[in-house]
């Protein structure tokens, strides 16, 4: 896949910007605030609807402006592609999504027209942040990978969030707590495709991941692996068990508000040498594995679209040493790569098609 244009309008810094990304790597430079994450963002927000490092869209906005939009092209193997996004600054106003000439209701048809492997330094949280990090890895990656699987996590979340409601609504005496079976039974509907899927994904990326950790660290001893874990991790018939476990957890539930149960619970942990690396990985160990599982993302979108996703890589290889570099740009070989740096001379091995300036907003050649 290749990103032959990206438009913004009034999108953080840029109030309008025209790219022509050129196949091959594209390096912005450009100092601290210049804008370069910006550009590597507005990309993000085309493919997934979402920003990489917010989960409010009115961020985006570039400040003073009612709204913003992105556009993008993209030559793919079979079709050419074009999608766009505006996002407006006033609370309640609902985003827009453009295919191909079209507005669309749904996020979820965005969903790989154009496909990106965003490596960031916030990936350090993948490895040592909260459950929530990682199981929204996996939900990007088997959303990027079918739109089905965004729709079944949003129908998942708004049920629990139903749920949790009446369980409120319940305590004030406002509904009878009889009523909560029928939500019960909706949510373990809802969460069997979430947890098999996730459960499959977990072990593809393991199997991938522990590769690409041992080629990056050049330690073969070191065994990296992905468990995922959840209450229905072992389970053969996940709605019936978690539908076990809501009647079970019910009067906890009431009394602390939430559903304790289900999916939205689980995790991913991520193991070295038998060791939790949330726990225990140094710096760079948690890095390589980050950078791990981001090669066995592009590994498995490959695989699911036929074709290479975008490359996105924020400020990634200075932090790296010379081998670990060279390592990691051989297996990005061949993908057109948009990469950025404060400094052209921390990245040593790199053969850029195009080296761009970026700075007050602006990009110069
Ligand atoms: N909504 C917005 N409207 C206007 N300007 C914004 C908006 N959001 C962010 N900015 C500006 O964008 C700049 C940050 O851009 P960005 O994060 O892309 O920088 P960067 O070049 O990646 O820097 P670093 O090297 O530190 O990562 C800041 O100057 C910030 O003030
Ligand atoms: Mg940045």
């Amino acid at each position: 896949m290749r990103l032959t244009q990206l438009r913004l309008h009034q999108f953080r810094s840029y109030e309008e910007l025209t790219l022509m990304p050129p196949q091959g790597i594209t390096v912005f430079i450009g100092e601290n605030g210049a804008g370069k994450t910006n550009l590597l963002e507005a990309i993000h927000l085309c493919c997934l609807g979402r920003s990489h490092r917010t989960s409010n869209d009115r961020d985006m906005v570039r400040i003073g402006s009612r709204s913003c939009a992105v556009h993008a092209k993209v030559k793919r193997a079979a079709v050419d592609d074009e999608v766009g996004v505006r996002l407006f600054a006033q609370q309640g106003e609902r985003k827009v999504i453009y295919v191909n000439g079209k507005t669309v209701s749904r996020i979820g048809e965005l969903m790989g027209h154009m496909t990106c492997v965003m490596f960031s330094p916030e990936d350090l949280d993948l490895v040592k942040g909260a459950p929530q990090g990682r199981r929204n890895f996996l939900d990007m990656l088997l959303s990027q990978c079918q739109a089905a699987y965004f729709y079944a996590i949003q129908t998942y979340h708004s049920i629990l969030r139903q749920r949790n409601a009446l369980l409120k609504e319940i305590v004030k005496g406002r509904a009878d707590s009889r009523s909560l079976a029928v939500w019960d039974e909706q949510l373990a509907k809802a969460a069997e495709p979430i947890v098999t899927q996730r459960r499959d994904a977990a072990f593809a990326i393991s199997e991938v991941a522990s590769e690409h950790y041992a080629f990056i660290s050049k330690r073969q001893k070191e065994h990296f692996f992905l468990r995922y874990q959840g209450s229905l991790t072992e389970s053969y018939n996940p709605m019936k068990d978690l539908l076990k476990q809501l009647e079970e957890t019910r009067e906890d539930d009431l009394r602390r508000l939430t559903t304790s149960a289900g999916p939205h619970r689980d995790d991913v942990k991520l193991m070295l040498a038998g060791q939790d690396m949330r726990a225990f990985s140094s710096q760079g160990q948690a890095r390589t594995a980050a950078l791990a599982m981001r090669l066995a993302q592009i590994d498995i979108l490959t695989k699911a679209h036929r074709e290479t996703p975008l490359l996105l890589l924020d400020d990634v290889l200075s932090e790296l040493d010379e081998g670990r570099q060279a390592r990691l740009l051989m297996r990005l070989d061949r993908m057109q790569t948009l990469l950025t740096c404060t400094d052209i001379s921390g990245i040593h091995p790199i053969n850029p098609s195009c080296v761009l300036t970026v700075k007050d907003g602006q990009v110069f050649d």
